[in-house]
C-alpha cells in the first residue's frame, strides 16, 4: 500500500510517541484497556497498535494469562512499541495489514483498534477480516475521532498548516478527523459481517503540558511531515507556527471527543 496518510515511518514514530502520545492517545488507551480487561478475554488482537500506547495499558490491565498479539502495518512503529516491554512480558508483535490478517479463523476473543480504522482504505474488508479472526460472539472494540467541529483544536491546527500552502493545503488531518458518521460506521461493520454494532460518543479533557512537544508531534509525528516536504515547505517553520497557535489560540486544556464502536 502506497498511500502517504498511512506511512508512519522514518523519524515519525519517535515524534508520534513523545509529542502526540501523552496528549491524544494515552488517556483513551487506558480507557480502552479498562474496557478490554472487564471482558476477561483469553486471547486479544490489537490492530494498528502504533507505538504500543494501548498495548502497554492492555498488558498492565489484562489478566497475566491472557495472550496479547499487537500488530501494525508499519514495522518502525512497532519497533518503538517493543521498547516498552520487559523480555519476560508476554506480547507478540507482528506486522500486519488490518485488511489482510494472517491469523486463523476464530483465533481471538477480542479485537481492539484505537484510532486506526480511518486509515484503512477498505473499511468493509478490514471488518470482514476482524469478524473472521474472532470466535463466534467475540467482540471488536474500535475508536474514531469525532469531527473537526467536535474537536476544534484539530481544525485550528489544520488551518495553521494550511496557511503555508494556500493553493494546495496538506490533507492529512482530514483522514483521522474525517470518518465520524455513526450510520456510515455502523453500515460498514454490518457489511463486514457483524450482527450487532453499538456506537457511543465519549469525551475526555486532557492537558497539553508541553506546547513544544505537542507541536513537534503534530507536524513531525505523522505523515503531514511528508506533505510539508513534498510542497517545498520547512517543517521547522510550520512547527513553530503550530506551537504559537497552541499557546495563543488552543490553550493548555482541550477536550477530546471520540466515537467508541462495539461490534459483535
Ligand atoms: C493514529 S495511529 C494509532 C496508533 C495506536 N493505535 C495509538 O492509539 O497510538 C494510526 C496507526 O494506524 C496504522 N495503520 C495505517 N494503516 C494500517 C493498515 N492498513 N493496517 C494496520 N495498521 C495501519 C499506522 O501505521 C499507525 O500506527
Amino acid at each position: 500500500m502506497n498511500q502517504p496518510a498511512t506511512q508512519f515511518v522514518g523519524a515519525i514514530p519517535e515524534h508520534y510517541d513523545i509529542g502526540l502520545g501523552p496528549v491524544l492517545f494515552e488517556a483513551w488507551g487506558h480507557e480502552l484497556a479498562r474496557r478490554a480487561a472487564a471482558r476477561d478475554p483469553g486471547r486479544v488482537l490489537e490492530l494498528a497498535a502504533g507505538t504500543g500506547i494501548v498495548t502497554r495499558h492492555l498488558r498492565d490491565q489484562l489478566p497475566a494469562g491472557c495472550e496479547l498479539v499487537a500488530t501494525d502495518l508499519n514495522a518502525p512503529m512497532l519497533e518503538v512499541a517493543k521498547r516498552k516491554f520487559r523480555p519476560e512480558e508476554q506480547v507478540v508483535f507482528e506486522q500486519a495489514d488490518a485488511m489482510d490478517l494472517h491469523y486463523d479463523s476464530g483465533a481471538f476473543d477480542l479485537v481492539l483498534c484505537q484510532f486506526g480504522v480511518m486509515f484503512f482504505p477498505d473499511k468493509v474488508a478490514s471488518h470482514a477480516e476482524v469478524r473472521r479472526v474472532l470466535r463466534p460472539r467475540g467482540e471488536y472494540l474500535f475508536t474514531l475521532w469525532d469531527s473537526w467541529e467536535a474537536n476544534p483544536f484539530a481544525r485550528t491546527i489544520h488551518d495553521t498548516v494550511a496557511r503555508f500552502f494556500p493553493d494546495d493545503p496538506p490533507g492529512f488531518y482530514q483522514v483521522p478527523y474525517g470518518y465520524h458518521d455513526a450510520d456510515e460506521i455502523r453500515a460498514a461493520a454490518l457489511a463486514g459481517g457483524f450482527a450487532e454494532v453499538t456506537i457511543q460518543r465519549l469525551e475526555l479533557p486532557v492537558k497539553i503540558g508541553s506546547a513544544e512537544n505537542f507541536a513537534q508531534g503534530l507536524v513531525c509525528g505523522n505523515p503531514l511531515h511528508a506533505e510539508v516536504l513534498a510542497r517545498g515547505g520547512d517543517p521547522d517553520a510550520v512547527r513553530e507556527a503550530v506551537e504559537r497557535t497552541i499557546v495563543t489560540e488552543v490553550g493548555d486544556q482541550i477536550v477530546l471527543r471520540i466515537l467508541l464502536a462495539q461490534a459483535s
